[in-house]
């Protein structure tokens, strides 16, 4: 059994079919990614995934069905993830920013501010989170800018703030879409390593949507390869690579 298994998974958006029978498995501790020229459905998988659409097929996580469950079931399954385009709150610091993360994890949630609330519970919350919060982002190479509000980072900087964020909650699998969007080489080097580092170090399975095809390949243990909506592809970097199918509608090869 796989940590992930998405069996017949289709989703149509008023008459394009952004997803059709799309099964596969992603193993516990692997980095699986995903592939696909745009419009694909990557995206879009990675959001049924995540229980932001609700699709036709099965998607279990460590045997749980998660189609059609409900969100507040969700946090308890170990799925974070991040988003195509940067979701930070840009004028707060960067620990802050990593919290919130973490709030689903709140047992006291928003009655933690609320006076019926011990004050001993509220901290040894409080604490607790703070320490995840802390791991997190050593686990990003983050503790220096801590108390810097986010705008004043590097992109660069900032895409690893949204990784510790989705870290902080402890995930056992972790969905990311195009990461390294908009990075340079060296920041998409330097993002790829700390991946890699979450992967091996912290024993967390990654989905990955990524476009740099020369990272996808070299952090990889398995690809995907969308088009679509359909799987066309799946593999090892080598044997994707060598598909025709692959070469065809993704690198634009004509076949001969
Ligand atoms: N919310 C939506 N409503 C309607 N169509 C959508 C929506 N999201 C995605 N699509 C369409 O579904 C297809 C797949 O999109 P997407 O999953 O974003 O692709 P990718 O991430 O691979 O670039 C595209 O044709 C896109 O226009
Ligand atoms: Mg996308």
């Amino acid at each position: 059994m796989g940590i992930l298994e998405v069996t017949g998974v289709s989703l149509n958006f008023g008459g394009v079919q952004a997803l059709s029978n799309v099964n596969f498995t992603v193993k516990k501790g692997e980095i699986f990614s995903i592939i696909g020229p745009n419009g694909a459905g990557k995206t879009t998988l990675l959001n049924c995934i995540s229980g932001r659409y609700v699709p036709a097929g099965s998607i279990r996580m460590n045997g749980v069905e998660m189609v059609g469950m409900k969100a507040h079931a969700r946090p308890g399954l170990g799925i974070a993830r991040t988003f195509q385009n940067i979701a930070l709150f840009a004028q707060e610091n960067v620990l802050d920013n990593v919290l919130v993360g973490r709030n689903h994890l709140l047992h006291a949630g928003i009655m933690s501010s609320s006076l019926f609330w011990t004050r001993w519970g509220c901290l040894g919350e409080e604490a607790e989170a703070n320490g995840a919060a802390v791991k997190a982002l050593a686990a990003l190479g983050l503790e220096g800018v801590i108390n810097r509000p986010v705008a004043d980072l590097p992109y660069g900087v900032q895409k690893r703030v949204e990784l510790a964020r989705a870290m902080v909650a402890e995930p056992k699998l972790l969905l990311l879409d195009e990461p390294m969007a908009g990075m340079t080489l060296n920041e998409k080097l330097e993002l790829a390593g700390h991946i890699q580092k979450l992967n091996s170090a912290h024993d967390v399975t990654v989905l990955m949507i990524e476009h740099d095809m020369g990272i996808v390949m070299s952090v990889s243990h398995r690809v995907m390869v969308l088009d679509f909506g359909e799987k066309i592809a799946e593999g090892t970097p080598g044997e994707v690579m060598e598909n025709t199918r692959v070469r065809k509608a993704y690198l634009g090869e004509e076949i001969s």
